[in-house]
């Protein structure tokens, strides 16, 4: 058998660089500008903003950055391609006029991104509409959080969510992929605590029969620590994981699972437009015990939550994505780095976001069928962000 026997062969068309034109009547005559809030063709209000600062990650889970596919031969984007920290403020500044009052670092894994400090202090001095400080956070693996958690506190990160698949050292490697022990990233979880990076959510991906016997573990050891655990159900992303519908555990049976040693009650979304369905652990009389805490379920395959969707991406290299599903973005870049005033680049953003009829996975369904028409080639994760 030859080396490459086992390799997957994944069509290289490269999506990135595809972009949709920008509806131009932004241009002089037409303009658009900020006024606080933006609604879509389905009255969905913009409200985060998730951007990915770089498209590289040093671990390989497989139903994210498969190893076979995301090898040192992938072509990832070069480093003049990548939005500079003053342009992603700038933009992030129009998108906030529009409304935005929570921004989410993503990436791949966003401490690999040179001086991302600075970036966050650039980010943290903007204001609301309402003039108050954004809700600002940041999605990492943790591998590199124990070294870099109190500066992104001082820097005026609010809070971080970290992605963990398991406690047991062998199935994490396993998910990882790169042999990354699990105590690295709780000792990052620890450092992150310390340094009052709170309230930390834990996000973990279940794929039925590689990493579902880590459901209890999970459970037991987060439960009462402050820390929201939440189970995320793997989902078709991207083109090279993969996704077969048999690898999904529905969260109704990780909460029946659940339930079966720690009894949960429903609790109510804390925000509008939430991803996950919050579950609080009972007391001995049946009510939710806030000391014990809670968890929540993140059901994108079984339970579709388009009809709230209000985020918007941003690619690594200024391509703006209206979902997470989506095979081309717009490119805001071409804008920045051109002759567009402020309020150009505010209109453009108000004459896309106005247009938009995304919702694909309601249009999925829960037997994991591809929406009519979906057949093209749609974006990597580690490319628009978690
Ligand atoms: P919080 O403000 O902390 O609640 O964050 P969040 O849940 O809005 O964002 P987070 O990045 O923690 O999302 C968790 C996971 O939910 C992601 O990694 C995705 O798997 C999934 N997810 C987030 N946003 C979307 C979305 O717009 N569509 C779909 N289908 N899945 C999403
Ligand atoms: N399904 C569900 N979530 C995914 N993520 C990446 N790929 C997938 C997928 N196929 C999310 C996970 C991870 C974050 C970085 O991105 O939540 O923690
Ligand atoms: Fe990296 Fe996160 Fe993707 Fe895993 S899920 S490969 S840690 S970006
Ligand atoms: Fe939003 Fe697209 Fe996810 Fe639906 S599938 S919730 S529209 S990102």
């Amino acid at each position: 058998m030859s080396e490459n026997s086992h390799t997957r062969i994944v069509p290289l068309i490269d999506q990135r660089s595809a972009g949709l034109s920008i509806p131009d009547s932004h241009t002089a005559g037409a303009l658009l500008p900020a006024q606080g809030q933006l609604r879509d063709t389905r009255g969905r209000q913009l409200h985060d903003l998730r951007i990915s600062v770089t498209d590289r990650c040093n671990f390989r889970c497989s139903y994210c950055m498969p190893k076979d596919v995301f090898t040192k031969d992938y072509p990832y984007l070069p480093h003049a391609s990548l939005l500079t920290f003053e342009e992603i403020t700038r933009l992030a500044r129009q998108f906030v006029a529009h409304g935005v009052q929570k921004i989410r670092l993503t990436g791949g894994e966003p401490l690999l991104r040179k001086n991302i400090e600075i970036l966050i202090a650039q980010l943290a001095a903007l204001r609301t509409v309402h003039g108050l400080p954004l809700d600002l956070t940041l999605t990492t693996n943790g591998a590199l959080l124990a070294r870099k958690a109190a500066a992104l506190k001082s820097a005026g990160l609010n809070r971080l969510t970290v992605s963990l698949d398991g406690l047991d050292d062998r199935v994490f490697r396993a998910m990882n992929d790169v042999d990354f022990p699990v105590q690295d990233v709780l000792d990052g979880i620890a450092a992150a605590r310390a340094a009052g990076l709170g309230p930390i959510k834990v996000n973990m991906v279940v794929k039925r029969g590689t990493n579902d016997n880590q459901i209890l573990p999970m459970a037991r050891h987060f439960k009462g620590t402050g820390i929201v655990l939440r189970f995320i159900e793997y989902m078709d992303v991207g083109a090279t994981n993969g996704w077969r519908m048999n690898d999904v555990l529905p969260s109704a049976d990780v909460i029946t699972l659940l339930q079966q040693e720690l009894p949960l009650l429903p609790l109510e979304a804390s925000q509008p437009g939430e991803t996950a369905q919050r579950w609080g652990y009972a007391d001995a009389d049946g009510k939710h015990d806030p000391a014990a805490g809670e968890i929540g379920v993140i059901s994108s395959v079984t339970r579709a939550f388009c009809s709230s969707c209000n985020r918007a991406r941003l690619s690594t290299e200024g391509q703006l994505y209206l979902c997470l599903f989506a095979s081309q973005g717009y490119n805001l870049r071409e804008l920045v780095r051109g002759e567009s005033s402020d309020a150009e680049l505010a209109s453009a953003i108000a004459h896309i976001w106005q247009a938009r009829t995304d919702r694909y996975s309601e249009l999925r369904g829960s037997e994991g069928a591809a929406p009519p028409g979906e057949g093209r080639r749609r974006v990597e994760m580690s490319y628009i962000g978690g």
